[in-house]
């Protein structure tokens, strides 16, 4: 018993002495780059605040005081460039940092979390046909069946009666349904019933939570303290496996995300090949999941966004209303995306939003390439980690004029201004890993926001919290929008 307990003190000793050394390595070697002293010290006060989510606004005064590089913490350090982004982003050169590895769910890596790049290019060819331009194209009708129609039912019912009703909770129904529906081949229909609040937008949820917890505690601890958790995570998985074993087991026609997927996964399940894609049918359901995670709050949040930039300015709304006005003449028409895409204050509206409230901002660590790299001037050795916001970028005056300002018609003057702004732009990531769910998520926008003001007048209701806060994805501190609904017709 003695024994094992030195064993245990020494090599926790050996294990302390190691990190001190490695840190003290770290901090001569990134003297050079400022930021707060007690940020070269420790990762906590960092830490605190992005698990917090409220990191950002902290990012922005530190680089307003600092300068484009700042050091956050002791191997970490936060870069706002475009320069800096796009050589961070655009190659594998910079894999992903050790924080994705809380997405991989299931024990497997997916998409999201994988680092090694001929795995990451194998999962990719497997995914990307479900999402592409083509593809979208193709379930335009599933997707405005699945999400705007519904939403539209709904809101009518809502101005039949006058109720007040929470918007950005519809929006994450919407954006919950068409993923179900598409990815999945199953809609959960929550825009006509939720359950009472137990519902797989729920459980989702609560496996991102059980994500969040094993970053401190690791996998088995975090399962351990949130039993309720872990058990509404198995049933996602469940939901996961049995839509794949129903679709391989029936004959469909269905042209949807899940038929493509199949196609594209079944030559590598259990194929001998460098890097298959997947090698079991947890790891497939796997990847249709994080679908759920990644496509659910990021779209829903973004129409929350707009609708609440466009009540904040009413000539904006009154704008985009006479432009859909022309383009829908008659309102009880069916809206599609044909007749939306190319509208130029509609797209103009939507950029502005995701400038504003890019939804996808969290930190994207990129870990330095063994190489070492150069970026704003300073050289990083290897292994440390970088990131370059979205939001950071976004919101800097030296890109964009009374940066915190809600002007869709910046985005309509065409000079070279806006060109180096569109640069700077990437609200869908750019380079290797960016979004791939763009397509989709674009649709649904245009969709759903065109909807909503061609349709209703929208008023409204104060008093809830709107402060951004990054919570996996841009959301009101409040999750609450709540608005006021009348038939304009
Ligand atoms: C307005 C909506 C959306 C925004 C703003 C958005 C933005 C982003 C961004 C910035 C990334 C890069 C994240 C990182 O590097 O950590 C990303 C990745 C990803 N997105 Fe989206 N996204 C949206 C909707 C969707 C939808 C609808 C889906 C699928 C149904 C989706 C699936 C994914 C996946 C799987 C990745 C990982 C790609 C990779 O690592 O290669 N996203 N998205």
């Amino acid at each position: 018993m003695l024994e094992a307990l030195a064993v245990y003190v020494g090599a926790s000793v050996l294990v302390y002495v190691a990190i001190i050394i490695y840190r003290h390595k770290v901090r001569s070697q990134l003297r050079h780059v400022p930021g707060p002293w007690y940020c070269a010290l420790s990762s906590l006060p960092y830490m605190v605040l992005f698990a917090l989510g409220i990191q950002l606004e902290w990012l922005r005064r530190l680089h307003d005081q600092y300068g484009p590089l700042v050091r956050v913490a002791p191997d970490i350090l936060s870069a706002r460039s475009v320069e800096a982004a796009r050589t961070i982003l655009g190659t594998h050169k910079f894999v992903k940092g050790a924080m994705y590895n809380n997405c991989a769910f299931t024990g497997h890596p997916n998409l999201l979390s994988v680092t090694e790049p001929v795995l990451y290019k194998a999962k990719h060819r497997m995914i990307a046909p479900m999402f592409s331009k083509v593809a979208i194209d193709e379930m335009e009708s599933i997707v405005i069946a699945a999400g705007a129609e519904p939403l539209v039912e709904r809101l009518q019912r809502h101005a039949d009666t006058g109720d007040i009703v929470n918007v950005h909770q519809l929006f994450c129904y919407m954006a919950f349904d068409v993923v179900s529906d598409v990815v999945f081949g199953r809609n959960i229909r929550l825009l006509e019933d939720d359950n009472g609040g137990d519902n797989m937008l729920t459980w989702t949820l609560s496996m991102l939570l059980l994500q969040l917890a094993q970053i401190p505690l690791g996998e088995r601890v975090a399962s351990w303290i949130f039993p309720r958790l872990a058990i509404q995570r198995k049933k996602v998985i469940k939901f996961g496996l049995d839509a794949i074993r129903e679709r391989l087991g029936t004959e469909t026609v269905r042209v949807d995300a899940l038929q493509r997927f199949l196609a594209a996964a079944r030559p590598s399940v259990g194929e001998e090949v460098a890097a298959p894609a997947a090698t079991s049918e947890l790891e497939l359901a796997g990847e249709l999941i994080l679908q759920l995670q990644a496509g659910t709050d990021t779209t829903a949040n973004c129409c929350t966004w707009t609708i609440h930039a466009l009540l904040e300015h009413p000539k904006a709304l009154e704008r985009l209303r006479a432009e859909l006005d022309a383009a829908i003449p008659d309102a009880s028409a069916p809206i599609t995306h044909k007749m939306l895409k190319d509208l130029a204050y509609l797209n103009a509206v939507l950029n502005e939003s995701l400038r504003l409230y890019p939804t996808a901002t969290a930190d994207a660590h990129r870990v330095v390439p063994e190489s070492g790299a150069k970026l704003c001037g300073h050289f990083l050795p290897a292994k440390i980690n970088v990131f370059a916001s979205q939001y950071l970028l976004n919101r800097w005056e030296q890109l964009w004029p009374q940066p915190d300002a809600f002007q869709p018609e910046r985005w309509l003057v065409e000079d070279e201004v806006l060109n180096e702004q569109k640069h700077a732009f990437f609200p869908f990531s750019t380079g290797a890993r960016a979004c791939v769910g763009r397509h989709l998520a674009q649709l649904e926008l245009r969709v759903a926001i065109a909807s909503l003001v061609r349709r209703f007048n929208l008023e409204r209701v104060p008093g809830d919290d709107m402060t951004p806060r990054c919570i996996f994805a841009l959301t009101p501190r409040g999750q609450a929008l709540n608005i006021r609904v009348t038939h304009r017709h």
